[in-house]
């Protein structure tokens, strides 16, 4: 591990200058600055990072008027170890093994240099100690769909014993939200769609009715749910699969009563809470088995996720 006196003041990073494709605008810059740390902030040595869709829509310039200015380093999702701490850091030390979403509000003014460098700064209060039992790669792809998953599924007042419909089950956050509803909140019945190809994967994660979205229509099912969580945007159907009284909550595109909009705030806390069940190995981070790439291969990540069809997550491997 570097100490303090040891580290360099230039590193390796992926940039963006201009908004555009990631094919594009992406370069990769081999004498960027490292982040200077504040006070609340500790300094990364950068293992991996997993990316999500809010990387890519950020790159296309969707969020501009909230964003931080360019050149910006893409990145959320981090797994690294602890070189240097701020004055006022007291969970972490330098040598903790940690991981976290960088970005308290994925929308509102999101770090200028994100994860996807050899270095990152991050606040103390967005990061939780790595699980023991996962690897910085498996460990890396969990935070933001993680908690997107936990918190949005609170969002929905969900509970033990409720039943949920998730629309997009197979993705980042869909592979998270079937797991968590059934070994953290304990639902008593999960349904979720996916293409024909993916089924048995969202069974094995714990869904009792996996539903082939190419051959049925989940709102024409007879059955209603408590909870329905639109992960991929179809709100409109989904406020159709609920009971009455129950709630609708949707991560992406446009909102239709009584669904709500759920948008992620980032806190280390709640990998806390869910750390018990990954170390036991209930919940587990499911990477695409094409989804791992090195550092070098960064523009193939993002051309890979960009498909719309991963199945869990995409890590980028820097400093394994
Ligand atoms: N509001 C927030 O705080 C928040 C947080 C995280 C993510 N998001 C947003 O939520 C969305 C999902 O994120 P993600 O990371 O899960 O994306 P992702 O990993 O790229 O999702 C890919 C998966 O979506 C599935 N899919 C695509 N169209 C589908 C459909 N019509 N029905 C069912 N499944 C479908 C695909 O399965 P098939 O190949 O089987 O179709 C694929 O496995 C993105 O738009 C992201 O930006 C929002």
């Amino acid at each position: 591990m570097a100490s303090t006196a040891t580290l360099p003041t230039k590193m390796k990073a992926w940039t963006y200058a201009e908004y555009g494709k990631s094919s594009e605008v992406l370069k990769l810059e081999t004498d960027f600055d490292v982040p200077q740390i504040n006070d609340d902030q500790v300094l990364v040595k950068v293992a991996a990072a997993g990316i999500n869709p809010i990387d890519f829509k950020r790159m296309a310039g969707m969020f501009k008027v909230t964003d931080s200015p360019l050149p910006i380093i893409p990145g959320y999702d981090v797994a690294g170890v602890v070189v240097k701490v701020g004055s006022q850091v007291k969970k972490f030390k330098e040598g903790d093994e940690v991981y976290g979403d960088i970005n308290e509000k994925a929308l509102d003014h999101p770090t200028q240099f994100g994860t996807i460098a050899e270095y990152t700064a991050a606040e103390e209060k967005l990061l939780a100690l790595k699980p023991k039992n996962l690897s910085f790669i498996e460990s890396a792809g969990l935070p933001l769909a993680m908690e997107t998953a936990y918190e949005g599924l609170e969002r929905c007042h969900f509970s033990a014993g409720k039943s949920l419909l998730v629309l997009g089950g197979a993705g980042g956050v869909g592979t998270m939200i079937i797991q968590i509803a059934k070994q953290v909140y304990g639902a008593s019945k999960i349904a979720a769609t996916s293409s024909t190809g993916k089924l048995e994967l969202l069974k094995s994660l714990g869904a009792d009715l996996p539903i082939d979205y190419t051959k049925q229509n989940f709102e024409d099912l007879p059955e209603k749910f408590d909870a329905v969580y639109d992960a991929v945007g179809q709100c409109e159907r989904a406020v159709k699969a609920v009971k009455e009284g129950g709630h609708v909550v949707t991560i992406y595109g446009a909102v239709v009563p009584p669904a709500t909009l759920f948008l992620l705030t980032s806190d280390g806390a709640t990998l806390e809470k869910l750390e018990p069940f990954l170390e036991s190995g209930k919940v587990k981070p499911i990477i695409d088995p094409k989804g791992i790439f090195s550092f070098a291969q960064t523009p193939q990540a993002f051309a890979f996720l960009e498909t719309g069809r991963v199945v869990g997550k995409v890590v980028i491997a820097i400093n394994p």
